[in-house]
């Protein structure tokens, strides 16, 4: 796939390099040096050169046409700014050390000169000509030192060292338009947008005096731009939008002169010391076909060249490779990227946040160029790796609110935030065991000796009266009653039921039960009347006061005293009337006393046992 399209790409390359920028390209050695406004943006090697010679640029094929001498041949190859590749154009043996070649690129020609003869070559596929050593254009007597095409009028120049020349491409209308008597004529440019002729005149005399000449492509209205005084000589004149380049040797370096300015306004740009020969720095401009016609009136053949949208020659092998960087070509012709941070990949094609957040968790790069992930709500983790909702709720299912937080449904008996809260937590005391029942409700089976909702309530709570409480094997309170106490809730004490006659009850040291009896009885228990009835014991009688109750109650009625210390009688069913004296039964009648005998009950009534006479 990845081949495929590059394979797809180059077939349509002939695109402007985006990869690095340039003005002009200077050569030397085995190198071409490009430089963008006097700063170096890429130095190509080209690895089969011996000696670089001359160099020009061919603004609709986006390549730097070279000479390269290697005695007894000479190439003429091309350096493809858009594939970076390096292909020999031509070997031929019509060479010289100073050659020049040049370019038109209307019919696709080179066009190189040597000492004293101009050849052509045509790189056009479709051309008839098969001539595979090139063809002599024009014979030269001087020598000829520099040459240089008008493509628009469609003609040759040569500058030797009296004149300038020229002649149509096919080599007829040949004629001298400059004419002087001159020392050296260096190097010859010809600029299609300001329709003039610029060339380099050197002096010897007086130190040596540099000129940078201009003149109509007629070779009229000659103008000198600029003059170096006590100057060597200077070689490799090249113009472009806007400048006029050359190099010069006493003071090595690239020269840049504004085409509109007047003198002194010249200035140094670099130089390249390394090389070994001032003359072997040539020089050629980025000028393009649209800035070499603009403003001209007309120039068909150039007008031509203009690279069309639809044309496959603004496509770059760059154009679209890199998917996430800058795209350069290498040495190879092969387009490389530089990957924006985050991003690898031969097309920097791969990202480093691929699939590296999960859960649809944001990626991004820190300053640090790591992964950095933003999390969607629910998720959190250094990869959004772990659910918020992970080992959240302890009893119940997790979802996540409106909030991004974690929120949980508690299975039954279950609450708290993260239903951590068991219903029956703490809810049985005593040990009791908690369980829900149908209705969610708690219910607790409590321990032996514990009872209540919660087996809150101990089942000796205040059971045993005087006591201590156990609870029994058979699960029942047992009480251990203190001493002096009895009963099965030590409710008893020995006191109890044990003073008759209202006797007040207390125990003694030893704690055995003492009675102290109310007035009118006594007995251990008060159970004996203080006075004898005389009635029941003559022998008694008259003895004190007697209690209001005896013998008062006829027929087994029941004596108290009320409130007044009045007896009051309480008759059995029989009887009625204040003393029960009465007899309900009408037809009986009514048993006379005569002798009564009275005795005490326990309760400390007196019971009377009468005899009937
Ligand atoms: C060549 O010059 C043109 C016009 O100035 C410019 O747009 C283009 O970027 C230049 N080419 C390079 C590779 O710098
Ligand atoms: C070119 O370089 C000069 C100085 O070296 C600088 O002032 C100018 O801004 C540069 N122009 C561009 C377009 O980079
Ligand atoms: C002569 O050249 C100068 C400067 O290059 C220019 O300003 C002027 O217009 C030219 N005159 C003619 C007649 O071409
Ligand atoms: C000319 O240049 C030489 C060396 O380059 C120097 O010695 C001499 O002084 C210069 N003369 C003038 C007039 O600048
Ligand atoms: C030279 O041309 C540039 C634009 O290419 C312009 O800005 C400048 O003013 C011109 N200078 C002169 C002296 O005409
Ligand atoms: C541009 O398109 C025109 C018309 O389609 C064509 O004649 C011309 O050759 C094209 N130019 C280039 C440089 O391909
Ligand atoms: C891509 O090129 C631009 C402009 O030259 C530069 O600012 C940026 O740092 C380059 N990026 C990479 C990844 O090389
Ligand atoms: C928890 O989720 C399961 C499965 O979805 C469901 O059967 C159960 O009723 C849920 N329990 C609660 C307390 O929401
Ligand atoms: C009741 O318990 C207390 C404390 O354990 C103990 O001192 C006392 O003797 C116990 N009394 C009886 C009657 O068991």
């Amino acid at each position: 796939m990845h081949s495929t399209r590059v394979v797809a790409v180059l077939t349509l390359v002939v695109g402007l390099a985006h990869c690095f920028p340039w003005d002009i390209v200077v050569g030397g050695d085995k190198q071409l040096y490009f430089y963008y406004n006097g700063t170096l943006t890429h130095t190509e090697e080209i690895p089969l050169a011996t000696q670089i010679t001359s160099l020009t640029y061919d603004p609709v094929h986006y390549r730097v046409l070279f000479t390269d001498v290697n005695y007894p041949s000479m190439t003429i190859s091309s350096f493809d700014l858009s594939t970076a590749k390096i292909q020999v154009l031509l070997t031929t043996k019509t060479q010289s050390y100073f050659v020049r070649v040049v370019y038109d690129p209307v019919t696709q020609l080179l066009v190189w000169k040597t000492w004293h003869k101009i050849y052509t070559f045509s790189l056009n596929p479709a051309s008839s000509d098969k001539a595979v050593d090139g063809n002599l254009l024009v014979t030269i007597d001087n020598d000829c030192r520099d040459i240089a095409v008008d493509i628009c009028g469609r003609y040759i120049y040569w500058i030797t060292d009296d004149e300038i020349e020229r002649a149509r491409l096919d080599g007829s209308d040949r004629e001298v338009i400059v004419d002087s008597t001159v020392h050296f004529r260096i190097s010859l440019a010809i600029d299609q947008q300001t329709q003039r002729l610029y060339w380099i005149d050197y002096i010897t005399a007086n130190g040596g005096r540099l000129s940078i000449e201009s003149a109509n492509l007629n070779g009229k209205n000659r103008t000198t731009l600029y003059i170096v005084r006590n100057a060597s000589r200077a070689s490799s004149l090249a113009v472009s939008k806007d400048f006029i380049y050359w190099q010069n040797s006493n003071e090595v370096g690239t020269w840049q002169l504004p085409k509109n300015s007047s003198e002194h306004d010249a200035r140094k740009l670099y130089s390249i010391s390394s090389l070994r020969d001032w003359s072997y720095q040539l020089v050629a401009t980025n000028y393009t076909i649209q800035e070499q016609i603009q403003g001209i009136q007309s120039c068909e053949a150039l007008q031509g060249l203009m690279p069309n949208n639809s044309n496959p020659v603004t496509v770059s092998i760059c154009q679209n490779y890199c998917l996430e960087g800058n795209c350069s070509v290498n040495a190879g012709g092969q387009p490389t990227c530089s990957c924006k941070a985050g991003h690898s990949g031969e097309r920097c094609e791969v990202n480093a946040c691929h699939d590296y957040c999960l859960h649809n968790g944001f990626c991004s790069l820190n300053e640090e160029n790591k992964r950095v992930c933003q999390c969607t709500a629910g998720y959190d983790g250094e990869r959004c790796d772990i659910s918020i909702c992970n080992e959240y709720c302890v009893q119940g299912n997790c979802s996540v609110g409106a909030d991004g937080l974690p929120k949980c449904s508690c299975r039954a008996g279950h609450s708290g935030e993260r239903c951590e809260v068991n219903a029956c937590h703490d809810y049985c005391l005593h040990g009791g065991v908690c369980s829900l029942n149908e209705e969610n409700k708690r219910v607790c089976q409590c321990t032996a000796g514990y009872d209540g909702e919660r087996c809150d309530i101990s089942i000796c709570n205040e059971y045993c009266v005087q006591g201590n409480c156990s609870v029994g094997a058979d699960g029942l309170p047992k009480c251990s009653c203190t001493t002096g106490y009895s009963g099965e809730r030590c409710e008893e004490n020995a006191c109890h039921k044990h003073c008759l006659n209202g006797g007040v009850c207390s125990l003694n040291e030893e704690d055995e039960p003492a009675c102290q009896c109310t007035a009118g009885y006594d007995g251990g228990r008060c159970e004996v009347s203080a006075y004898k009835d005389s009635s029941c014991d003559a022998g008694n009688s008259g003895q004190g006061s007697i209690s209001a109750c005896h013998q008062f109650c006829l027929n087994n009625g029941v004596c108290s005293l009320n409130e007044a210390s009045e007896p009051v009688c309480q008759c059995t069913a029989d009887y009625e009337g204040e003393r029960c004296e009465v007899s309900v039964n009408k037809d009986l009648c009514c048993p006379k006393v005569t002798t009564v005998t009275v005795t005490l009950s326990q309760g400390g009534q007196s019971t009377c046992a009468s005899t009937v006479v």
